[in-house]
């Protein structure tokens, strides 16, 4: 069973610069907890505070309750995988996997059915011989995962795992980790500044922005209600713009080009406010151009295939960039670039941030 994890206060200061800036966490047993952000806004930095590898200027770290913030790495109970792989490089890939079972002191046949499964999960059965020398980097990174799974640590922190690796192995380890933490109900720190691996194998994300938290939240609520402007640009595709509110026969509504948008009226949008407003390419769907006056009109720039969804980029007169806009390829088989089209977005799906 995974452990909890709580941070509180955490400060870390590199010469005159914070990397890390009073960060709280608090990951529950068996939660798969991510750090988002761009390069540089201190995930790795937070990480190694975790791991002990690094001491807080402030702040207070506790596993299950007990304060760690003063004991050593190797005391802490937890494994870690970091950017660096840190293979033993006398051991070949199976005997660095099997170092870890033979700590926890399993017996022989058992130590030899765990490797031969880690090594099958990492996709490495024929490297199993190898030294860390004769393997690549991604090669080594899958090594050092099935490594630390092997341990079975009920406090795992991951530093970018998958990034060394091709675009296909990537999502297939990320399913395997995933369905590995659970079904040994590990609690997982994991940090990416990939927003698309950070939604699928996350149960909560922590973004964080220039060594602050920014916003937590399940993959769904950072997707449906990014609470800051920050998360709303860095969380999936969305149209944003600067703006202004302007009351229309006592309704808000943001200038969008020359068009004006009706928006929600879900807090204190003052009349001539400068905001950001932000909106999905799927929220948006196409209206007969006739009897939309509250739409955008545009003509079709670009058609994108995209599968199972087709995306169009529409220019909309007076706005500098096309708009975005998701439709299901089925109802977008009939369209054709050039096609001008009337663009109506939901009042309550464009987000408005100050
Ligand atoms: N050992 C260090 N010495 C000086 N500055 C550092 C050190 N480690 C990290 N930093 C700085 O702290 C900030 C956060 O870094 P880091 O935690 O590695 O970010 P991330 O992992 O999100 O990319 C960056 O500005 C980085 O340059
Ligand atoms: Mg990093």
């Amino acid at each position: 069973m995974g452990a909890r994890l709580q941070a509180v206060g955490l400060e870390k200061e590199y010469g005159a610069a914070m990397a890390v800036d009073g960060v709280d966490l608090d990951a529950r047993p068996g939660e798969f907890v991510s750090l988002l952000g761009p390069s540089g806004c201190g995930k790795t930095t937070s990480l190694r505070l975790i791991a002990g590898l690094e001491r807080p200027d402030a702040g207070r770290i506790t596993i299950d309750g007990r304060d760690v913030t003063d004991v050593p790495p190797q005391r802490r109970g937890l494994g870690m995988v970091f950017q660096q792989y840190a293979l033993f490089p006398n051991l070949n890939a199976y005997e660095n996997i099997a170092f870890a079972l033979r700590v926890r002191r399993l017996p022989k046949a058992e130590v030899e059915r765990r490797v031969a499964e880690l090594l099958a999960v990492v996709h490495l059965e024929d490297a199993a011989g190898r030294y860390p020398h004769q393997l690549s980097g991604g090669m080594q990174q899958r090594v050092a995962l099935a490594r630390a799974l092997a341990a079975e640590p009920p406090l795992l922190l991951l530093d970018e795992p998958l990034s060394a690796l091709d675009a296909a192995i990537r999502d297939e380890l990320r399913t395997e980790l995933r369905r590995l933490q659970r079904a040994l109900e590990l609690t997982v720190i994991y940090v990416t500044h990939d927003q698309a691996e950070a939604m699928a194998i996350s149960d909560r994300i922590v973004v964080m922005e220039r060594g602050k938290v920014n916003q937590v939240g399940s993959p769904q609520e950072l997707y449906d209600r990014p609470a800051t402007r920050f998360a709303a640009g860095f969380i999936g595709a969305s149209n944003r713009r600067l703006t202004t509110v302007e009351l229309v026969a006592g309704h808000p509504t943001i200038r969008w080009g020359d068009a004006r948008l009706p928006i929600a009226r879900n807090g204190p949008l003052p009349p001539g406010s400068t905001v950001m407003a932000a909106w999905r390419p799927e929220a948006a769907t196409l209206t007969d151009a006739g009897n939309a006056a509250s739409a955008l009109h545009g003509r079709i720039e670009l058609i994108t295939f995209l599968g199972p969804i087709t995306r169009l980029d529409v220019r909309v007169p007076g706005d500098d960039e096309p708009v975005l806009v998701d439709l299901v390829s089925t109802a977008a088989a009939h369209l054709q670039t050039g096609q001008s089209v009337a663009v109506s977005i939901p009042p309550d799906a464009i987000r408005i941030y100050a």
